[in-house]
């Protein structure tokens, strides 16, 4: 059976579409981009809505069949997003059933044992309904105030979900009343804290599109992320056997 990773945020820019795209290359799943917004990972992986006729989603959702993952080089398969997903999509429901029986397809025809899906913060019925089918529900945190107040609201509202928090671009000197905080949010709660994964100002500067997981032999600087974000891929394996 094919497993869901669910990677999600309460707030922009805090590394979703990084850990999203990192874990499906390091698990060797599909990457499902149900995040519409400029700036995602279809752009990142490279490819480009505006010489499509279609959406490859939208066109499998209106007439039942299973789309087709693009195929990367040194990044996962890609199942694109499109900005008409903001009012073309059927109800979140819908979208999600579909998602689960394309990813057994996938299992079948692909040998893909993971759909790793990066979700629009905005969307509440869609990404609600992509968290409610997800083996994992992988939230990385910076360890800073309104990331940590937004995370608060967000183990409150999902604590009976599977929820892993990746504490995430943690720099040299963690903070550690942040990590108390952090410990204190998820005491009690099934809730678990996966593995750091630290700063490094290159990651931002990075052009390539290929997965920095997939580097032979990544710059030094990117290394402690690398490894991070390896670290958190086999986690998630861990968690969801
Ligand atoms: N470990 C890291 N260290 C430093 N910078 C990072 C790290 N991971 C990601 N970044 C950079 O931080 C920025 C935000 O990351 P990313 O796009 O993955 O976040 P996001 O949560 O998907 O953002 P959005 O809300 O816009 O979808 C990007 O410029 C990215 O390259
Ligand atoms: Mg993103």
């Amino acid at each position: 059976m094919v497993k869901i990773i669910a990677v999600t945020s309460r707030k922009g820019g805090t590394g979703k579409t990084t850990v999203a795209q990192e874990t499906a290359n390091a698990l060797d799943g599909v990457l499902a981009d149900f995040d519409w917004d400029e700036g995602g990972a279809t752009r990142s992986w490279g490819y480009r809505w505006e010489k499509r006729v279609e959406s490859p989603v939208l066109q499998a959702l209106a007439h039942d069949r299973v789309p087709r993952p693009l195929k990367g080089y040194r990044k996962p398969m890609l199942l694109p997003s499109h900005p008409d997903y903001a009012t073309e999509l059927p109800e979140g429901s819908v979208v999600a059933d579909s998602v689960l029986r394309w990813g057994e397809h996938w299992g079948k025809t692909l040998g893909k044992e993971w759909v790793v899906i990066d979700t629009h913060p905005g969307s509440a019925d869609l990404t609600n309904a992509l968290l409610a089918i997800a083996h994992v529900v992988v939230a990385p945190v910076p360890l800073k105030e309104k990331e940590m107040a937004a995370t608060e609201a967000m183990v409150k509202d999902l604590a009976d979900y599977p929820l892993v928090l990746v504490p995430y671009m943690i720099p040299a000197v963690p903070p550690v009343s942040m990590i108390r905080r952090l410990e204190n949010m998820i005491a009690g709660t099934p809730v678990q804290v996966g593995p750091f994964v630290p700063y490094a100002a290159a990651v931002g500067r990075r052009t390539k599109r290929m997965a920095m997981t997939a580097e032979e032999r990544p710059a030094r600087a990117l290394l402690p992320v690398v490894e991070g974000l390896r670290n958190v891929a086999e986690y998630v394996k861990e968690y969801v056997s």
